[in-house]
């Protein structure tokens, strides 16, 4: 069994990726380690999103090369998004490197690993010449955005997602949690993004694949779902299509935005839309306790959806939508495709028909052009709105964007800081203002983690003197001992999360009861509220179940 590392930079898809990998790589007798160090074969799933992911990855891969030269024989995977962006540049740069494998060829990277291990071992025995280069990268490139019909039958990564090992044990993170895939790639093109290069045309799962991995889940454990998209609520999948896979339909690439400026959602009974695969979902599973999705696009987020979510009560009232600038001069050079109007009128009716409703999103500063005032906007808007949490990035321009190529990077970085700080400054608050309405009131938290703190009181930090009495080894007695060990009080806290996705923690009497909590979803009285998180009581050990 070969040992085998790997580890995951970026969002959620990749995580997924990163499991599916991992399975796949299992079933076929590797054995994963949880160090580099323990490893022969070093896999980093990579982010391009931006130039700060790319550094991270590019670190690591130094380190690697330090190790190579210094005579370990390893091998070293690049998967996922900057493979797919850098190409084979990043061979040329960093020769450590062994195989490149995008995030649409995942499928391939089993065959990559064999052919770098095959072709090291004869070249041991000095009976064979390096690897060639198209054996040992898997890229989709210029394919990517190839024709649509062409793209979704060609759409081998079906089988990653559908080969899924359903054993919790033998898959990495949560066993009570987990991720399922329902589109692929993007077709929205913001001008600031790399995803649609690097993880291709959208192309929509068949609703009964989800279905069943769903089913699959719940049965092995899981009793926590996120559907994962970049626009989940583009979700469509037209039925009878021609296109069909051994017999079975085909996953099919979605339509560009212009296709949504009519209706969100447009009745017709061959078409399963997002509405319709939530309900379909939460109907067809009920020992799934909760069903989430990310990411959602503030356009085209029909009422139908939201009667669906207001009608389901297992579906968690949480949206992550990210409105990015509340500038709309800045949105249509973000092409986005909404106004902030539009933004806020979709936010609007979704707390009407959802009062328990909690809002996460994203904003990016420094946009190209952006001044004061548009960034005056941006915080006019997150103040306005009950963001509980928003994730504020700096502008990092991005090679093969729009962006990169027709807009100058002109806002200095000193300016871009100062923005990334003052609009974190307001969401603290907004946040705390956000969590605070949640005192008081009993909620449910599906608790995932345990955490110790370790504190030494000021008043008490005077060490304690403990006398060890003597102790006998072998028949001859050592001195007796004496230490010195400071007084620490430990507390257990257990942290989880509402169907909100709000954080909260709670203390517990010990390490056994608290593990007690760990994948359950338990009510907890919530006493305090901090930007970041709310405290709960939880009821007696012996009260639960
Ligand atoms: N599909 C999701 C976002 C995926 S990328 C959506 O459209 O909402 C995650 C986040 O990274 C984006 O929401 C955006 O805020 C940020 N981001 C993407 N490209 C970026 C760039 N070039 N510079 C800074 N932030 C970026
Ligand atoms: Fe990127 Fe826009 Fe697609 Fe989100 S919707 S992944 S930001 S191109
Ligand atoms: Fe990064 Fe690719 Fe996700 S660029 S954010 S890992 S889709």
């Amino acid at each position: 069994m070969l040992p085998i590392y790997i580890e995951t930079f970026g969002c959620q898809m990749n995580e997924l990726d990163s499991e599916l990998v991992q399975g796949q790589l299992t079933a076929l007798g590797y054995q994963f380690v949880p160090r580099p160090e323990e490893a022969t074969v070093i896999l980093y799933n990579t982010c391009s999103v931006r130039e700060q992911a790319e550094q991270k990855a590019y670190s690591r891969i130094g380190i690697i090369g330090a190790r190579k030269r210094a005579g370990e024989n390893l091998i070293l995977g690049v998967i996922g998004c900057m493979a797919e962006r850098d190409g084979l540049d990043l061979f040329r740069r960093h020769p450590q490197v062994d195989l490149m494998c995008g995030p649409g060829e995942l499928d391939r990277l089993p065959q990559l690993i064999d052919n770098v291990r095959r072709a090291n071992a004869a070249q041991n025995l000095n009976f064979s010449e390096p690897l060639a280069i198209a054996d040992r990268t898997a890229l989709a490139g210029n394919r990517s955005r190839r024709s649509r019909t062409l793209q979704a039958a060609e759409d081998n990564l079906e089988s990653l997602d559908l080969s899924r090992a359903f054993d919790p044990d033998s898959t990495s993170g949560k066993r009570h949690s987990a991720y399922v895939r329902i589109t692929r790639g993007c077709n929205k093109f913001c001008t600031y993004c790399v995803v649609p290069n690097t993880r291709g045309a959208e192309i929509h799962r068949p609703p009964d694949h989800i279905v069943d991995e769903c089913k699959r889940l719940v049965d092995a454990g899981v009793i926590e779902i996120t559907l994962l998209g970049q626009t989940v609520n583009h979700y469509r999948y037209q039925h009878g299509s021609a296109v069909t896979i051994d017999g079975r339909p085909a996953p099919q690439v979605g339509p560009g935005l212009s296709a949504f400026r009519t209706s969100s959602a447009r009745p017709n009974e061959r078409t399963t839309t997002f509405a319709d695969l939530l309900a379909r979902i939460h109907d067809e599973i009920p020992a799934l306790k909760r069903l989430r999705f990310i990411t959602s696009y503030p356009r085209d987020f029909g009422d139908d959806i939201l009667s669906v979510m207001r009608d389901s009560p297992r579906i968690c009232r949480y949206l992550h939508a990210p409105a990015q600038s509340g500038s709309d001069r800045i949105l249509k050079l973000m092409n986005r495709g909404y106004t902030v109007g539009e933004y806020v009128e979709f936010v609007d009716r979704a707390f009407t028909m959802l009062p328990d409703l909690c809002l996460a999103g994203d904003f990016i500063v420094g946009f190209p052009t952006e001044t004061d005032e548009d960034f005056q906007q941006t915080c006019a808007l997150v103040k306005r709105l009950p963001f509980k949490n928003n994730f504020i990035f700096k502008y990092s321009p991005r090679p093969g964007t729009t962006a990169f190529d027709r807009l100058k990077d002109d806002i200095p970085e000193s300016v871009k800081r100062y923005r990334n700080n003052k609009l974190l400054a307001l969401q603290t608050e907004v946040s705390l203002a956000t969590h605070q309405q949640w005192v008081g009131r009993r909620l449910e938290v599906l608790f995932d983690e345990v955490r110790t703190i370790r504190a030494t009181p000021q008043k008490e930090a005077r060490p304690l003197r403990v006398e060890l009495s003597p102790i006998s080894v072998n028949g001859r007695e050592l001195k007796t001992a004496c230490a010195m060990i400071p007084k620490v009080s430990v507390t257990y806290q257990c942290v989880g999360r509402t169907a909100g996705d709000l954080i909260v923690a709670s203390n517990c009497n010990n390490e056994q009861d608290s593990l007690d909590f760990i994948g359950k979803i338990v009510i907890a009285e919530i006493v305090a509220a901090s930007p970041l998180l709310l405290t709960g009581l939880l009821p007696h050990r012996h009260d639960l179940d």
